[in-house]
C-alpha cells in the first residue's frame, strides 16, 4: 500500500484536478507556485539580502546539515542537494529583486541499487522543498506497481489518481518505477498509469514533486521506452553501493542510535560479517545492516535471558561476538576461500 510518512497535508484537491480540459481552472490555490518566488515584498535595485542568514533561517541549512550528520558517505547526493537548495534560495532572492525567476522542474530520479539511501534522501528532500516554499507540505507518498497499476479495465486510472491524490502537495516516491513496464504482457495497464503520471508532473509541478527510483541500468532502459519521462526529469542523482567501510561506520552508528556499541572482540567480527554479507545474495546495502543488527539484538537477548543472574548497564548494551557470529553468513566459507577450496 501507498504510505504517507508524515501526515501534515494541509491541502484539499479540487474535484477536476484531472480534468483533461483544464481550461479556467483556478481551483488550485494553495498560495504556492508562480508567486511563492514573489513572496517578500519587491526589493529596489540597491538593497543587498545576507544570503547565509536566508538559509539558516528557512531551514534549509539544518535540514542539509542533518543530512550530512546522519547519512554516511553519499558524497556525490549531498553534493547535489546543496547545489539544488542553492539554486532554489537564489531563484527566491532573485525574485524579490524582481528578476526572473520561473518555477523550476523538480521532478528527480533517484537511481542505485536497494538500500543506498533514496528513500531517507528523499523523505529529506521533501522537507527541504517544503522549507522553501516549493511544496505546500512536507510529506512523502512511497508507492510501487501493485499501488498504481490495475487488473482489469478501468481498474488503473482509479488506482493511480488515489496515489496521486495522497501525495499531492508533497512528494511522490515511486519504487522501481521500471516495473511500470512489462513488455512481456500486451494487455498490462502499466502504460495506462504512466500516462496519468506524465500528465499530473506536467500539470501540477506547482503542487507535487514526483521522485523515480530503481537500479541505474533498469531505469535507462525505462527512460529510452519513454522519452516523455525522461524529459519531464530534471535532476538525476545516482546512489551508489557503500564501500564496506561506511557499512562498518553505518552499522555503529545504528547500534549508538539504539543505545547498543560493540565489544571490543566483536569489532572485528562484525567487519567480517559485512564482508562476507555483501558477497551473499539478496544484499541490500545500508538495510542489510540494519536487519543485522536487529537480529544481533535479538541473540544478545536471547544470550543474557539463557544466561539468568545479573545484569548491568554496559552487559545490556553491549553485543558480543557470538551475537553475531551465530550468523548462518558464518556458515559458509568467505567467497574467495571457496573457489580456492573447489578450484583444481
Ligand atoms: N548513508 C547512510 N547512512 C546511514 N544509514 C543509511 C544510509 N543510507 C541508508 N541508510 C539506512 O538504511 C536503510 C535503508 O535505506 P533506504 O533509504 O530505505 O534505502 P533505499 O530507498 O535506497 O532502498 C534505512 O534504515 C536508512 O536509515
Ligand atoms: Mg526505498
Amino acid at each position: 500500500m501507498a504510505s504517507a510518512t508524515n501526515s501534515s497535508r494541509g491541502f484539499a484537491m479540487p474535484r477536476q484536478w484531472l480534468a483533461k480540459d483544464r481550461a479556467g481552472d483556478d481551483a488550485v490555490s494553495v498560495g504556492i507556485a508562480a508567486d511563492t518566488c514573489t513572496t517578500g515584498s519587491l526589493l529596489p535595485p540597491g538593497a543587498t539580502v545576507e544570503i547565509a542568514s536566508m538559509f539558516e533561517e528557512l531551514g534549509i541549512s539544518r535540514a542539509l546539515d542533518e543530512l550530512d550528520a546522519t547519512l554516511i558517505g553519499l558524497t556525490g547526493v549531498k553534493q547535489r542537494l546543496r547545489e539544488i537548495g542553492a539554486l532554489l534560495l537564489v531563484d527566491r532572492v532573485r525574485a524579490r529583486f524582481g528578476l526572473h525567476a520561473p518555477r523550476p522542474n523538480l521532478h528527480m530520479c533517484f537511481a542505485g541499487p536497494p538500500g543506498t539511501g533514496k528513500t531517507t534522501v528523499a523523505t529529506k528532500m521533501a522537507e527541504i522543498l517544503h522549507a522553501l516554499g516549493y511544496l505546500p507540505s512536507s510529506h512523502l507518498v512511497t508507492a510501487s506497481r501493485e499501488d498504481l497499476v490495475g487488473q482489469y479495465v478501468g481498474h488503473t486510472a482509479p488506482k493511480t489518481k488515489e496515489v496521486l491524490k495522497k501525495a499531492m502537495g508533497g512528494v511522490l516516491f515511486i519504487d522501481e518505477a521500471y516495473s511500470l513496464h512489462r513488455p512481456d504482457n500486451e494487455r498490462d495497464y502499466g502504460q495506462e498509469a504512466v500516462e496519468i503520471l506524465l500528465q499530473v508532473m506536467e500539470e501540477h509541478r506547482d503542487h507535487l514533486v514526483v521522485v523515480v527510483a530503481g537500479y541505474r541500468d533498469r531505469m535507462d532502459a525505462f527512460f529510452e521506452l519513454n522519452p516523455g519521462l525522461r524529459s519531464r526529469i530534471a535532476h538525476h542523482l545516482d546512489f551508489p553501493e557503500f564501500p564496506t567501510a561506511d557499512l562498518i561506520e553505518i552499522g555503529h552508528r545504528m547500534l549508538s542510535e539504539q543505545g547498543y556499541e560493540l565489544s571490543d572482540a566483536a569489532e572485528p567480527v562484525f567487519a567480517q560479517y559485512v564482508s562476507r554479507r555483501r558477497e551473499q545474495p539478496h544484499f541490500a546495502n545500508a538495510r542489510s545492516i540494519r536487519n543485522a543488527i536487529d537480529r544481533a539484538r535479538m541473540r544478545q537477548a536471547a544470550r543474557l535471558v539463557a544466561a539468568g543472574g545479573l545484569v548491568d548497564r554496559s552487559s545490556v548494551s553491549l553485543i558480543a561476538p557470538e551475537d553475531i557470529l551465530a550468523s548462518s553468513v558464518f556458515e559458509a566459507p568467505p567467497a574467495a576461500t571457496a573457489s580456492t577450496l573447489t578450484g583444481p
